[in-house]
């Protein structure tokens, strides 16, 4: 446990808490419209942004991504956490004034014009939380953005995609801060023409349903179960099960295997989405070549740059290019903090069946596993912790050894447990 005051009020809050937590727990209100309880924070409306005092020093932050620490002041209500808070709402009802949360908090907070005017009206903040909620809880990946700047927008065809991959769960729009996204409807529609066949359970709980034998013509918002589930568990089901999250990492060392990907034996992963392939690299390559500040990906290679690091990758399923993921261009360290997710580089549209080509399932979990214990004998896991190769002599050989081996595929490796 940490000590800490909020609002000069003396609490003890869990170690690994943000700041909105620990108030919340405290039953301090911290206006808020990105955050969602059981989703990743990203940081992205600023509405919750506090004063923080530690070490002497006083500084404006987010409350949904900042941890709690020994001896922190926070101050939720000051003139200068007003006055931003404001501003942010001045800014966020400009570009969606008909929005009922946001004309709630703005009254709340005494905003009593609108100072700032945009183009763009619309009911969508950008902050990205329904795309989290698909892409981290459902394992679905219907929603992305599309397009820059004022045209940036969330889109089912951000990745040249088309939804089919929505199962129709209702998670965007149960978080969705503003009620701007209606995934459920749409995909109920979708489901309802479709005579005859099965759809996955919106819950991913109960596998494959009969749309002949569901009583509610798959409306489950009036489905007495999905009541009972979300009466019970005080949430939406999908959180309380959250099956991609559960499925889908396995711990080796310190790196993590995503199990709904497919693997090079130098290090790219592919994930089909539909009829494309989704691409990246993994967490041991990340690690291992430090933070990323230079991409470039063709048709068959991906090329990253670290400092004075090089390496060129293989991709392992051939086909079209699609696209190249416009985040990471702008950021290249994305595919660092996030290498599975947010730091995807590209999507293809494959020319072949490539699953059986790359390493899944168990034969993954043992392909890396061996991976980390040549790892531990060339003595780049000291104590289990990773050390960077730290000459360009010991790079080159990692490189060699891990990255850019001649054999880009395995299909020796004997099944896995
Ligand atoms: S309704 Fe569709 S788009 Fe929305 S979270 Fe569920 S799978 Fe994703
Ligand atoms: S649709 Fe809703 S959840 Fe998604 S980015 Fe917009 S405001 Fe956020
Ligand atoms: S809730 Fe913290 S930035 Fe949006």
């Amino acid at each position: 446990m940490v000590s800490l005051t909020i609002d000069r009020k003396k609490l003890k809050a869990a170690e690994g808490d943000t700041v909105l937590e620990a108030a919340t727990k405290a039953g301090v209100e911290i206006p808020h419209l990105c955050h969602h309880d059981g989703i990743d924070p990203y940081g992205a409306c600023r509405l919750c942004t506090v004063e923080i005092t530690q070490n002497g020093q006083t500084r404006l932050q987010a409350a949904c991504t900042c941890q709690v620490t020994e001896g922190m002041e926070v101050r939720t209500d000051s003139a200068r956490v007003v006055k931003g808070r404001q501003i942010i709402l001045e800014l966020l009802l400009a570009r969606c004034p008909d929005v009922k949360s946001i004309q709630n908090y703005a009254r709340q907070w005494g905003v009593r014009k609108i100072r700032f005017q945009t183009k763009q009206k619309d009911d969508c903040i950008l902050c990205g939380l329904c795309v989290r909620a698909c892409e981290e809880v459902i394992g679905a990946e219907a929603l992305g953005f599309s397009g820059r700047g004022v045209t940036r927008k969330i889109d089912t065809v951000a990745f040249g995609i088309h939804p089919e991959s929505c199962i129709g769960c209702g998670l965007c729009t149960y978080v969705c801060p503003t009620g701007k996204v209606q995934m459920e409807n749409k995909t109920a529609n979708r489901l309802r023409q479709a005579v005859g066949t099965e759809r996955t359970c919106r819950y991913m709980l109960m596998g494959l349903v009969s749309s002949k034998t569901c009583p509610e013509n798959i409306q489950c918002w009036q489905c007495p179960y999905d009541q009972f589930f979300e009466m019970t568990g005080g949430t939406h089901p999908a959180l309380l099960s959250q099956p991609a999250l559960a499925k889908t990492t396995l711990e080796i060392g310190p790196f993590t295997l995503s199990l709904d990907r497919s693997y090079t034996a130098n290090h790219v992963w592919a994930r089909g989405i539909a009829d494309l392939v989704k691409i990246g690299v993994d967490d041991f390559l990340c690690t291992l070549l430090g933070p990323v500040d230079n991409i470039n990906v063709t048709e068959d290679k991906i090329f990253l740059t670290s400092r004075k690091r090089k390496v060129t990758l293989s991709l392992g399923v051939k086909g079209e290019l699609i696209k190249i993921n416009p985040d990471v261009m702008s950021v290249p360290r994305l595919v660092n903090y996030s290498p599975y997710h947010r730091g995807w580089l590209a999507l293809l549209r494959p020319d072949e069946a490539w699953q059986s080509r790359l390493i899944s399932g168990g034969d993954a979990s043992q392909w890396l596993r061996e991976e980390v214990n040549r790892l531990t004998e060339l003595g780049g896991l000291p104590d289990g912790k990773v050390s960077l190769p730290s000459t360009q002599q010991k790079w080159s050989m990692v490189r060699r050894m891990f990255f850019e081996k001649k054999n880009k595929t395995i299909n020796t490796i004997p099944s896995g447990p």
